[in-house]
């Protein structure tokens, strides 16, 4: 058990299993300290039972990120839990069949669409719907995919995640006034569920066998997950629109 969170109320959505890099960063920042409030997107009871496995069981409010009247609410529904919030983490991404896994010349506007709408928009729309919780500002923190290069397979997700790291940026510069950093951590390839759902996931798993100087286990979310924590913590104090890699080494390697 550690301190690094001490007393900081946090709310972490994208929890869906214990394979979920959320589930991590709310179990590690339990270890430290934090109080864990989670959102559910759909499927809550299955939410509900892996926020019962964590350290402290964590209560969980629902939010699907596409809904305006589940934004509208959720500052006075996650205040039934807690009276105020330290820091917000966005573990949120989605993307249909059609744009992923090859089919990028094909793929309709509107399941483009739908990608930006959940993966990129939504960290603007979570941020601003907890925005009167964060009276003090604090850290929110999202989960990338470097966007700066051309991935096999990634397709549309992977505009979708350039498109979030803009959005972060932009945050960044209208939120820092009020003392709200906004920082992205861009994990390796982990086997979570979103991740199997990406045709041809497996061609990530070569790369960074071989590409990452420091190794890179697929299996292991918490290398993610413990950067989500540090900069959750006050150790950043002046750092946001930042992106942290978290991949092995891979985003600085050439050839
Ligand atoms: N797994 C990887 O290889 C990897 C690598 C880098 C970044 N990421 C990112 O990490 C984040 C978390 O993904 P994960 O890998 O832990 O997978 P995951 O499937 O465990 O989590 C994705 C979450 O998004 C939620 N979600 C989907 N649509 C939603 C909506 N409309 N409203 C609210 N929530 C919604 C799901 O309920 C789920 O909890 C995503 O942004 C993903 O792109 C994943």
């Amino acid at each position: 058990m550690g301190e690094l969170l001490n007393g900081k109320r946090l709310l972490v959505t994208g929890v869906i299993t214990d394979a979920s890099i959320a589930f991590h960063v709310a179990r590690l920042a339990q270890q430290e300290g934090a109080e864990v409030v989670l959102t559910g997107f759909g499927r809550l009871s299955l939410v509900e039972r892996f926020a019962n496995r964590l350290p402290k069981p964590a209560p969980v409010v629902e939010l699907d990120v596409t809904n305006t009247e589940h934004l509208d609410t959720l500052a006075d529904r996650v205040r039934e839990h807690v009276d105020g919030l330290d820091g917000v983490v966005h573990s949120i991404g989605f993307a249909p069949q059609t744009a992923l896994g090859g089919n990028f010349l094909n793929t309709p506007w509107e399941d483009v669409a739908t990608a930006l709408h959940v993966s990129a928009y939504s960290l603007k729309s979570l941020t601003m719907a907890v925005l009167p919780l964060l009276e003090r500002g604090g850290p929110v923190v999202g989960m990338d995919f470097d966007a700066s290069v051309a991935w096999p397979v990634y397709d549309w997700m992977g505009v979708a995640k350039a498109a979030l790291e803009s959005c972060a940026r932009y945050l960044a510069r209208d939120l820092g006034p009020k003392g709200v950093r906004v920082n992205l951590v861009a994990a390796g390839p982990i086997r979570t569920m979103a991740a199997k759902s990406i045709p041809g996931f497996e061609e990530f798993e070569a790369t960074w066998t071989t590409r990452a100087p420091l190794g890179w286990d697929l299996k292991d979310p918490e290398p993610a997950a413990r950067a989500v924590v540090a900069l959750l913590s006050d150790w950043f104090p002046k750092t946001t629109g930042e992106i942290v890699h978290v991949d092995g080494g891979v985003h600085a390697m050439g050839g």
